[in-house]
């Protein structure tokens, strides 16, 4: 397990599509274990693979209930709309306005290749269509509603 270091925007990794995981090897396990602790030491609720430069369709989610760990994620059905200000660990120091489903029911395998389904609102709604589409390159600040806004972070305690 260890820290890795986490792409910001520009970076052409960001905008490359993503292949999918035929085989979960030690070394993609590594790539999720690494993930997770990178977005927990970032304090971020979700990491897509891209953002730390490999071009893997892997995300990890963390709204607070625990990690999820997403491979070959795709979504199903998606419903309602909810409008609230969204941010990404590859441009800090940001958020801006994006209007996302208020509803998301994906499927995804998870870290021994098995087949679930998850269904979220709100925050996990929205964490889940955000790292999705980095997996296909594509960065919140494509949608984003208004001009990025620049977020006060809390004091380091
Ligand atoms: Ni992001």
């Amino acid at each position: 397990m260890a820290l890795r270091e986490i792409r910001i925007q520009g970076d052409p990794v960001l905008n490359k599509v993503c292949r999918p995981v035929e085989t979960l090897t030690p070394r993609l396990q590594e790539l999720i274990d690494d993930m997770l602790d990178t977005m927990y030491e970032a304090q971020g609720v979700g990491l897509a693979a891209p953002q730390v430069g490999v071009l893997r369709r892997i995300v990890v989610i963390d709204v607070g209930e625990g990690p999820i760990v997403m491979i070959n994620p795709e979504i199903l059905e998606t419903a309602g709309e909810q409008h609230g200000m969204e941010g990404c660990l590859s441009v800090p120091g940001k958020a801006a306005e994006v209007t996302r489903p208020n509803y998301v029911k994906a499927k995804a395998l998870n870290e021994n290749m098995e087949e679930f389904i998850i269904e979220g609102e709100e925050l996990l709604a929205r964490a889940i269509c955000h790292e999705l589409d980095h997996l296909d390159g594509h960065m919140y600040t494509e949608i984003a509603e208004g001009p990025l806004q620049d977020v006060e972070y809390d004091e380091e305690e």
